[in-house]
Parts: structure tokens; sequence; C-alpha cells
């Protein structure tokens, strides 16, 4: 990806198929005015993540399986001049020490409209099945500070939809996938923008 050089440069952290991190790759190549994805960060060399690191040739790194990571990915961020940590589907929880070194600057998508529908236990197709049997007329995607607690910081972006009568969870997570696709990458150049 080639781009101005005093671009903001942010990394995605995640643990999965990566959806999330191409949309924000593809946002930022169209819009060359906007930031910089200069690292991606997966929790396994298999995920999703590392194929997207790889279509749009942007520096990978894996994080080791075990252990505590929190001092090699604070270096990486330390040397790369990142000024957000995107998280999108990181399936670890991330050490007080990186929320304190990027001084807040981390984001997550859930996808609910929080604060309903989050919390410990709260992902994958578990939360789009919850919505359905609380029968909630509607939900969406968030965007959200990230504090030491799952799902806890300020809420900057939301996007909403009315559940379909009938739908399946499954059906529900591709529709709330898609929304993510268009909140994720506008909410983080907004976040940046008001910095
Ligand atoms: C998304 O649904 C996101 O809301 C949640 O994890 C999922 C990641 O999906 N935090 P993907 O890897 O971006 O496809």
């Amino acid at each position: 990806m080639s781009h101005s050089p005093d671009l903001r440069r942010i990394a995605i952290l995640g643990s999965g198929a990566g959806t999330n991190a191409r949309a924000i790759c593809e946002y930022a190549q169209s819009r060359q005015d906007s930031y910089r994805v200069a690292l991606i960060v997966s929790t396994s060399e298999t995920a999703g993540m590392c194929s997207v690191a790889r279509d749009f040739d942007i520096e990978l790194m894996v994080l080791p399986p075990t252990g505590d990571y929190s001092a090699i990915l604070i270096q990486a961020l330390h040397e790369r001049g990142i000024e957000l940590l995107a998280l999108a589907g990181f399936m670890r929880l991330l050490p007080s020490a990186v929320i304190e070194h990027m001084r807040g600057n981390v984001l997550n998508i859930h996808p609910a409209l929080l604060p309903a529908f989050g919390g410990k236990g709260m992902y994958g197709i578990r939360v789009h099945q919850a919505v359905l049997d609380a029968q909630a007329p509607t939900t969406g995607a968030t965007v959200h500070l990230v504090s030491p607690m799952y799902d806890e910081g300020a809420i900057i972006a939301q996007s909403e939809i009315a559940v379909p009568e009938g739908v399946a969870a499954t059906e529900l997570q591709g529709l709330v996938k898609q929304l993510e696709h268009s909140l994720y990458p506008a909410a983080i150049s907004a976040f940046l923008r008001k910095k």
C-alpha cells in the first residue's frame, strides 16, 4: 500500500476471519488521506488476519501462543509510531500495560448495541442468539474504547438495524457484519480526526 508518510498510523489486532480488518484496509486504501494500517497483529498463523496482511502488503506480527506478550507488542507499537490500536475479533484479554501504553487509544467493535448483549461470554454467534432469545426489536454494532474490562469503555459509534422476523442467528450475524464493515473504518477515521 503506498501512502503519504505523514498519515496517522494504526495497527489492527485480531484472532479470526479478519473481515473487519479487510474492511479497514480497503477503506484506508481507497481514501488515501485517512490513515495508514502499518501493522496487523494476529494470535495465530492460520487466522484470516494473516491473508489480509498479505493481500494488502502490510507487516504481520503473530503473537506467541502462550505467556505475557505485552512487552513485545508494546515495543512493536512504539517502534512503528502507532497512534491507534483497533481490535477486530481479538479473542484474548488485552493486557492493561498495552492499554496504558496506547494512552487509551484502543478501539474495539462488538456485534450488538452495547451496553445490551455485551460482557463476558458474549461473542460470536452467542450474541445473536441472545438477541433473538430476548426478542429484541433491533440490533447492530458498537465501536467503543477499550478499558481493562470487556465491552465497558465509552461508546464512540453505533449502527442499528431492525431484527427481521424469523431470521436465524447465523443470518443475523451476517447482517450485523455488513454493518460492522461500514461502521468501523469510518469510526476509526472520525476518532483520529477528533484527537
Ligand atoms: C466481529 O463480529 C466483531 O464484532 C467481533 O468479532 C468479530 C470479528 O469478525 N468483535 P472478523 O474476524 O472481523 O470477521
